[in-house]
């Protein structure tokens, strides 16, 4: 176990994509920015510091913060911004937990461009589950905006325009040739005949849930979330905003006298305008004969709206479940919980331009609470004892009332809007049951939790039935992960153990989604040992 230290400045660059340059808030200049590698149970050490007008945070997504909440995070939730000429150091170890991940800024909408991978290896001398990769290669999908996407958030939060906002998907950064004036940025990954390489497989973009495939190639799903799961073979994989997933490609045993394109573009299930543009990288052979011109292959995509492969695709998604690996699903349930999670309206603010229908404000709410964000951290007035006039410890286990949730939706389609934590002793076991509506059109929905992953035990379309769908709950080898997508019209069920002191955000991971208010926060207490209590908080932590 090691201590491994980063710099991070949070700095501007001008960086140029399909004949356009911006100047964009970057980590060290770099668009994605640095790759973090560590082992399992190495501790980290990122001292980020704020060279940029912007304020900024740095959440590392899916490391599960073991009582060291004060590293997460998400701004408010976790700390303050770190401010114009401060500097924050992130100090966290990583326990029991190894794959890919990634980091991202956690505030407003800075996550488009400062991003990066975040990849945890096993333990010295412990080898995969799997065959030994001849090369390991990051592949880190994103968005190029044209314009500030800060300044389109303020519009998309107001007009309800749907997340059309990006101008091109990336590879690692690279938009690729299917764009106009992008030939040149485009990601190539140069292979050797007859050996297996690990690609990990990173969805950091935005809004947009992406289907993957490379052209004649079988990919074979060995790790979700940076959780290893039974390996299966595939042809495209499906990932949301938030997810993750390692697969090996086995290159073909000879020369094949081809390339082959590797795309992905979005999976789209609501209504509104949407980005459908494909991004896309070159897969190439190493060989000692120069050869021209040799046929390009590209893969073939499932169409836009195919639900039907992505709810096959994440039934096949299994937990490992070995004996080094178990899957340690709750068995036994203390709580539980039902949320629906939906859009819909409420009431405008007076010093905004509402342009939702009657003069409201477009909104998106669990429980019909659009979370409000706070101006201090909710982590500091939980730890001071200072709650009073910041959030309510009351937030609601159940929808304020029953209807028909993916049917017609109600008249009123009013939310209310506030900062409500849901309180859980600690080491409660928690089911929850996360259903979406049909309020302004079925959405699929990326919901990722903080300090946790969670077992996805079962899901479905159409509305939930308490009686007769526990019944089929998987309690043996669900998928572990830290984001699942709720289908559109439908509804999914998690387990989780709240054995992590803290406060920890859980969100939809389509950022215009976030804006909009689909968002709150778990408050789990300390526990009665002391190594069941969160750490005190570090003396370098921003203020307000
Ligand atoms: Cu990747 Cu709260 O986010």
């Amino acid at each position: 176990e090691t201590t491994r230290s980063y710099e991070f400045n949070i700095q501007l660059q001008n960086v140029t994509r399909l004949c356009h340059t911006r100047s964009m808030v970057t980590v060290n200049g770099k668009f994605p920015g640095p790759r973090i590698v560590a082992r399992e149970g190495d501790r980290l050490l990122i001292k980020v510091t704020n060279h940029v007008s912007n304020n900024i945070t740095i959440h590392w997504h899916g490391i599960k913060q073991l009582r060291s909440g004060w590293a997460d995070g998400p701004a408010y939730i976790t700390q303050c911004p770190i401010q114009t000429g401060q500097t924050y150091v992130y100090n966290y170890t990583v326990v029991g937990q190894r794959g890919t991940l990634f980091w991202h800024a956690h505030i407003s909408w800075l996550r488009a461009s400062v991003y990066g991978p975040l990849i945890i290896l096993p333990k010295l001398n412990v080898p995969y589950p799997f065959i030994k990769p001849y090369k390991e290669v990051p592949i880190i999908f994103g968005e190029w905006f044209n314009n500030d996407p800060e300044a389109i958030i303020s519009q998309a939060t107001q007009t309800g325009g749907g997340p059309n906002v990006s101008d091109a998907y990336t590879f690692n950064g690279l938009p690729g040739p299917l764009y106009n004036c992008s030939a040149k940025d485009t990601f190539r990954l140069k292979v050797k005949s007859g050996k297996t390489y690990l690609l990990r497989l990173i969805n950091a973009a935005l809004n947009d849930e992406l289907f993957f495939s490379i052209a004649n190639h079988t990919l074979t799903i060995v790790e979700a979330d940076a959780v290893y799961v039974k390996p299966f073979d595939t042809k495209t994989i499906i990932l949301a905003p938030g997810q993750t997933t390692n697969v090996l490609l086995k290159t073909k045993s000879r020369f094949p006298n081809a390339t082959f394109l590797m795309s992905a573009r979005p999976y789209v299930t609501g209504q509104g305008t949407f980005d459908n543009s494909t991004v896309a990288g070159i897969l190439e052979y190493e060989t000692s004969i120069h050869m021209k011109n040799l046929p390009l292959f590209k893969p073939i995509l499932p169409s836009l709206n195919d639900t039907s492969f992505v709810s096959k695709f994440s039934n096949r998604l299994r937990s490992l479940g070995s004996v080094e690996f178990p899957a340690n699903v709750p068995q036994k349930i203390d709580k539980k919980l039902f949320f629906t999670i939906g859009l819909g309206t409420a009431p405008c603010a007076q010093n905004q331009t509402c342009q939702g229908p009657n003069g409201t404000r477009f909104a998106a709410s669990i429980n019909n609470v659009s979370f409000v964000q706070p101006s201090v951290a909710l982590l500091q007035s939980h730890f001071y004892n200072k709650s009073e006039g910041v959030y309510s410890p009351y937030f609601p286990i159940n929808p304020l009332h029953w209807f028909n949730y993916t049917g017609t939706p109600p008249n009123n389609t009013f939310v209310s809007n506030g900062t409500k934590l849901m309180v859980l002793p600690f080491n409660t076991s928690v089911e929850l049951v996360l259903q979406d509506t049909s309020i302004l059109g079925a959405e699929s929905h990326p919901l990722h939790l903080h300090g946790f992953n969670f077992f996805v035990v079962g899901q479905g379309f159409g509305n939930y039935n308490p009686k007769k769908d526990p019944k089929n709950f998987n309690l043996v080898d669900p998928i572990e992960r830290n984001t699942v997508g709720v289908p559109s019209g439908g509804w999914v069920a998690i387990r989780f153990l709240a054995d992590n002191p803290g406060v920890w955000f859980m969100h939809c991971h389509l950022e215009v989604h976030t804006g909009w208010g689909l968002k709150m926060a778990w408050l789990v207490l300390d526990g009665k040992l002391p190594n069941q209590k969160l750490l005190p908080p570090p003396a370098d932590l921003p203020k307000c």
